[in-house]
C-alpha cells in the first residue's frame, strides 16, 4: 500500500514475468493432452476434491481442465498478484478505483448496524444505514397504499427509468424474484432512448396511478434524461399538474443540484455515493423497484445474502474462496487455452437478465488494455461474456456448445427449489442442467457412435455417412454453480460472488475495474452527431459517417413531413 495517498501500490513485475505464470505456462503443456475423461478416471473423489459450499452457494469445479498442480499454481498466482491486500484495501475503503481516486465500498451497502465502513477515513455507514431506512419504508408506503397518485389512488406501476448500472441490475434482480413478488405493483423498466420502449409502457399505464422512479447516479446520462423528460411531458399531458410531479416522480441519484434542476423535490430524492460504482450499485437506492416488488424484508434478505458471499471472500484462504477459484479458472482459459468468450447459461427462466447483467459486469468492469499503472497489460482480458436460459439455449446456439470449433467454457446456473408448482417441470429442467455438462465434457467416440449407428439398423454408405457428424470431441470445460432455491438471499450470494470474481480478475490483470472511460468517445461524438442532425454545422466526417449522417437525416425528415417524429 502506498501510505501517502492509500492508493494500492501496483506489483512491480509483469503479470508473465510471474513465477506462477511461468509454471503455469508450463502446466498446459501437460493439462492441454489430458481429457477431462481421463482426470475423472484418475481420482474418483474429484468432484468432493473441486466442489466448494459458500454463502449457501455450492460450486463444482470438476469439469475444468485442471488438476490440483494446476489449482495451487493458480492460488499461487493470486497470492503473487497481491488479492488478498488487494480486497483488504477495498473492504478498508482505500481510493482503489485509481483514475477516478474513489473508494469502492458497495460491500458497505450489504451491511447492517453495528459495523464500521470507512470511505477514505470517514465512516460510511450512518448514512447508509439512513438512507436504506427512508428508501424502504418509501417501498412499504407505495406498496401498502400509504402513498398515493395526486388524486388518492394508490399506485399500481411503477415505471423505472435509468440504464446500465442503473436499470440492469434492479431489472434482473425484480425478474429473478418475481416468484416472490406479492401486492399489486407492475415494475416495468425503460431504459433505450429509442421511443418505442417507453411508449409501450406509456400505453398500459394510467398517470394517475403511476410512479415514475429517475435513477441515473450521475444525473446527465442522455438516455435517461430525454426519457425522464418525455414521461414529465406525457404526465402533464395527462391530467397531471406540475404540482403533483411530487407525488409520481422520484429520483436516485448522487447528483442532487441535477436532480433539483430537473424539477424532482430532494425531498424525493434517495441518494448514494461516489464510491458506488453504477454497475454495483443494485444494493444502494438503486434497487428501490426491487424493494417495490418485493418488500424491505425481502430486500434485506438480498442484501444478507450478499454479506454472507462478502465474509466469504474475506475470510477463506485464497485456495478455497469461491470467488478467487472461479476468477482464477476464468484466467486460465482466457490466457493459455486462448478462450474469447464465456457463456452463462442458467437453467430458470427468471434469470433471463442474469447473463446481460454480468455483460455489464464484466466486460464494463474488466474489457481493458491498460493496467493501472499506464503500462498496456500485455495478455487478453475480459472475455465476451453471453447466455440465455436454458433450456431455450439448447435449441438455439448449444450446436456450436457442442461441436463448434471453438471451445467455450460454460457456467450453468442451477437453483434447486422453485416456487411455481407446476409438477414434473423442475425434475426436466435440472436433468437437462446435469445432462448438458455432462456431455459437453464426456462427449461421443466414434466407436459409439459406430455401435449406435448399427444397432439402429444402419450400414454401408448410410452409416459411413453419418459417422463423422455424429461424433462429439468432448472435453468442453464448465463450472456449475448450485444454488438452493431462487430466494432473495441466494441472489445476493450470486450477485456478490460474481461481483468478487470480476474484482479478483481485476487483480490479476491489474486493470482498474472500476472505472469505464472506453463509454466515453461514443458519447462524446453521439453529442456532436446528434446536434449535427438538429441542423447543426457539419464537422469534417469521413465519408462513411458522412453518407450515413445524409442518410440519417432524409430519414428524420421524411418522418418529421409525416408527423411521425
Ligand atoms: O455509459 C456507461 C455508464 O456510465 C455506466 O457505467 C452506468 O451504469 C450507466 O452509464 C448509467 O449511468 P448513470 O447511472 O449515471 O445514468
Amino acid at each position: 500500500m502506498d501510505s501517502s495517498n492509500g492508493r494500492l501500490q501496483q506489483p512491480t513485475k509483469r503479470l508473465t514475468e510471474t513465477d506462477a505464470w511461468q509454471a503455469l505456462g508450463e502446466r498446459h503443456a501437460v493439462l492441454a493432452a489430458t481429457s477431462l475423461n481421463q482426470l475423472f478416471a484418475d481420482d474418483p473423489r474429484r468432484f468432493e476434491r473441486m466442489s466448494l459450499s459458500a454463502g449457501g452457494l455450492v460450486l463444482d469445479y470438476s469439469k475444468n481442465r485442471l488438476d490440483g498442480t494446476t489449482l495451487s499454481l493458480l492460488t499461487a498466482l493470486a497470492a503473487e498478484r497481491g488479492v488478498d491486500t488487494a480486497r483488504d484495501a477495498m473492504f478498508a475503503g482505500r481510493p482503489i478505483n485509481n483514475t477516478e481516486r474513489r473508494a469502492v465500498l458497495h460491500t458497505a451497502l450489504r451491511q447492517s448496524a453495528g459495523v464500521r465502513h470507512d470511505a477514505n477515513g470517514v465512516d460510511v455507514m450512518p448514512d447508509v444505514l439512513a438512507v436504506r431506512a427512508r428508501m424502504l419504508d418509501f417501498a412499504e408506503a407505495v406498496r401498502d397504499g400509504r402513498w398515493t397518485g395526486h388524486a388518492g389512488d394508490a399506485i399500481t406501476d411503477v415505471v423505472n427509468i435509468g440504464i446500465g448500472g442503473s436499470d440492469l441490475g434492479p431489472c434482473m434482480a425484480c425478474e429473478a424474484l418475481a416468484g416472490r413478488r406479492r401486492g399489486r405493483l407492475t415494475i416495468h423498466f425503460v431504459s433505450n432512448v429509442d421511443g418505442e420502449q417507453l411508449a409501450a409502457v406509456l400505453d398500459r399505464v394510467e398517470a394517475r396511478r403511476t410512479l415514475f422512479v429517475v435513477a441515473s447516479k450521475t444525473f446527465t446520462t442522455l438516455e435517461t434524461m430525454t426519457n425522464a423528460a418525455s414521461a414529465r411531458a406525457w404526465f402533464l399531458a395527462h391530467g397531471g399538474q406540475a404540482a403533483d410531479i411530487a407525488k409520481h416522480f422520484v429520483a436516485v441519484s448522487s447528483n442532487a443540484a441535477r436532480v433539483r434542476e430537473f424539477g424532482i423535490d430532494e425531498a424525493n430524492m434517495f441518494g448514494f455515493w461516489d464510491w458506488v460504482g453504477g454497475r454495483y450499485s443494485m444494493w444502494s437506492s438503486v434497487g428501490l423497484p426491487i424493494a417495490l416488488a418485493i418488500g424491505a424484508e425481502g430486500f434485506r434478505a438480498l442484501l444478507d445474502g450478499a454479506a454472507r458471499m462478502d465474509r466469504h471472500f474475506v475470510e477463506a484462504p485464497l485456495a478455497a474462496n469461491m470467488p478467487v477459484i472461479l476468477a482464477s479458472i476464468g484466467l486460465w482459459y482466457r490466457a493459455f487455452f486462448g478462450t474469447a468468450s464465456v457463456c452463462v447459461v442458467p437453467y430458470a427462466q427468471a434469470l433471463a437478465r442474469l447473463p446481460a447483467y454480468l455483460q455489464q459486469l464484466e466486460m464494463e468492469s474488466n474489457g481493458k488494455s491498460v493496467s493501472c499503472d499506464g503500462r498496456q497489460v500485455g495478455v487478453a482480458t475480459c472475455p465476451v461474456v453471453w447466455g440465455e436460459p436454458g433450456t431455450n439455449a439448447q435449441h438455439s446456439f448449444f450446436q456450436l456448445l457442442h461441436q463448434g470449433s471453438d471451445p467455450i467454457p460454460v457456467d450453468f446456473i442451477m437453483p434447486l427449489e422453485v416456487g411455481h408448482g407446476l409438477p414434473g417441470h423442475q425434475r426436466l429442467l435440472l436433468a437437462n442442467c446435469i445432462a448438458q455438462s455432462k456431455a459437453l465434457m464426456v462427449g461421443k467416440s466414434e466407436a459409439e457412435v459406430r455401435a449406435e449407428l448399427s444397432t439402429a439398423g444402419l450400414a454401408g454408405e448410410a452409416l459411413e455417412l453419418l459417422v463423422p457428424h455424429r461424433v462429439f470431441a468432448g472435453n468442453r470445460p464448465s463450472n456449475t454453480l448450485v444454488l438452493p432455491d431462487l430466494s432473495p438471499a441466494s441472489l445476493g450470494a450470486l450477485i456478490a460472488l460474481y461481483e468478487h470474481k470480476v474484482f479478483v480478475q481485476g487483480v490479476l490483470w491489474g486493470v482498474n475495474s472500476f472505472d469505464q472511460w472506453g463509454v466515453e468517445l461514443g458519447k462524446q461524438l453521439a453529442g456532436r452527431i446528434a446536434a449535427e442532425l438538429d441542423g447543426g454545422a457539419v464537422g469534417p466526417h469521413d465519408a462513411s459517417t458522412r453518407g450515413l449522417l445524409d442518410l440519417a437525416r432524409s430519414g428524420l425528415a421524411r418522418a418529421s413531413s409525416r408527423g411521425a417524429s
